[in-house]
């Protein structure tokens, strides 16, 4: 017995030592070992260890020395395009989601398709993304301004910080960066990492749990879809062919079924798009929460929340706004944290947004 108490106050104080020199953070076998006995001493939260763990090596202000403008150029450009075009608040947000869920944060889903290889942009979830111009204007900047340093993978998840923010005139949620740009893009990974419209609720939390993103997420990052447009062709199923009996959804509310079916007639055309959170889909808010609660949500991924219990108890919390904003900012920093390649971990900084300057050698 006292040689357990022993062994827990050495424990405890190597926790604290290591705590406080940062070296729980600092990444390998030490980091998992230290980690795993400070967890058994349940004081992981108090440390700050593990806490950030979702970072994996990124940090704020990585580039303070190598290029202490960055923030201020990525936040210039993406306010005065989303200033002009509103519209893009929500692409660049949807931009770095699609990276992040295939292949980690690391811009793969900007590399171009080569003779050889058809790159993620061709898969047809991303087949409709667009705002990759300001990604590229932004990195030509930043390349005259500090060449070879910041990584469009970086810049990814600071234009959607931005582009989101701009609303508010300040930045909504930080940004740790020090992501490198990967050298591999392959079409055929999109479909299999990115979860469906169409998905019921275990298959969307398997998909979040292969990204290390848990049932809080899920709820929480879908709260995205209060940003942005769709396709008919996306909802068509729900309106006029639910069970393949020519039905409707019946976890559709009525009414508003009937509503988009005006705005969706058959045949369906598959160029018109409507608004996701009807009336605001321009305003990053809590609205989305209000119409999942009201079963008025257009993806049958969007009503499945409300099919677990714990998911639908948080999607009642999350209409608050505030709340909402508290928990999008944890959820969206473990999103940017998804398979990272940071220093040491391989990964290149890209000279310009859509060529890895390895590619020839690697395609
Ligand atoms: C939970 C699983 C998710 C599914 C099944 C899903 C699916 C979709 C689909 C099918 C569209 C419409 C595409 C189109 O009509 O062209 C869409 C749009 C969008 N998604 Fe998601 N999504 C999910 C999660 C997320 C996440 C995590 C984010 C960001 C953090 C996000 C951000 C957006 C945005 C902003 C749009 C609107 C884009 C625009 O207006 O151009 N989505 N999503």
């Amino acid at each position: 017995m006292e040689n357990k108490m022993k062994a827990s106050a050495f424990l405890l104080l190597l926790c604290v030592i290591l705590g406080s020199f940062g070296i729980c953070k600092a990444g390998g076998q030490i980091k998992e070992v230290v980690e795993k006995l400070c967890q058994n001493l349940g004081i992981v939260g108090k440390l700050g260890i593990g806490n950030e763990d979702h970072a994996k090596g990124l940090k704020m202000d990585y580039y303070e020395e190598s290029c202490p403008q960055v923030e201020g150029i990525v936040r210039n450009i993406t306010w005065s395009k989303v200033a002009n075009n509103s519209t893009l608040a929500a692409k660049l947000l949807r931009i770095h989601y699609h990276d992040c869920f295939v292949r980690g944060c690391d811009a793969s889903l900007l590399l171009d398709s080569t003779s050889n290889n058809t790159a993620e942009k061709e898969a047809s979830p991303n087949r409709a993304l667009t705002g990759y111009e300001v990604i590229d204007e932004i990195k030509s900047k930043l390349e005259k301004e500090c060449p070879n340093t910041v990584s469009c993978a970086d810049i990814v998840a600071l234009v959607a910080r931005d582009a989101v923010s701009y609303q508010f005139q300040r930045p909504i949620w930080k940004v740790p960066t020090g992501r490198k740009d990967g050298r591999v893009s392959l079409a055929s990974e999109v479909l299999p990492s990115l979860p469906s419209p169409f998905a019921d609720f275990p298959t969307l939390l398997q998909n979040f749990e292969n990204h290390s993103l848990g049932i809080n997420d899920l709820v929480t990052l879908s709260g995205a879809h209060t940003l942005g447009r769709t396709h008919c062709t996306l909802i068509a199923k729900r309106l006029y062919n639910f069970t393949g009996k020519g039905d409707t959804d019946p976890s559709l509310d009525s009414d508003y079924a009937e509503t988009l079916k005006t705005i969706c007639p058959v045949p369906i055309n598959p160029a018109t798009t409507l608004e996701m959170d009807p009336g605001s889909s321009l305003s990053f808010d809590s609205h989305y929460y209000m119409a999942l609660n009201q079963n008025k949500t257009l993806f049958l991924s969007d009503s499945a929340l409300l099919t677990n219990p714990q998911a639908a108890a948080l999607a009642k919390d999350l209409q608050n706004f505030d709340d909402f904003l508290e928990h999008f900012k944890v959820s969206i920093n473990k999103m940017g944290a998804i398979g990272v390649l940071t220093d040491g971990k391989g990964g290149e900084i890209r000279r310009t947004a859509e060529l890895s300057i390895l590619k020839s050698s690697w395609f």
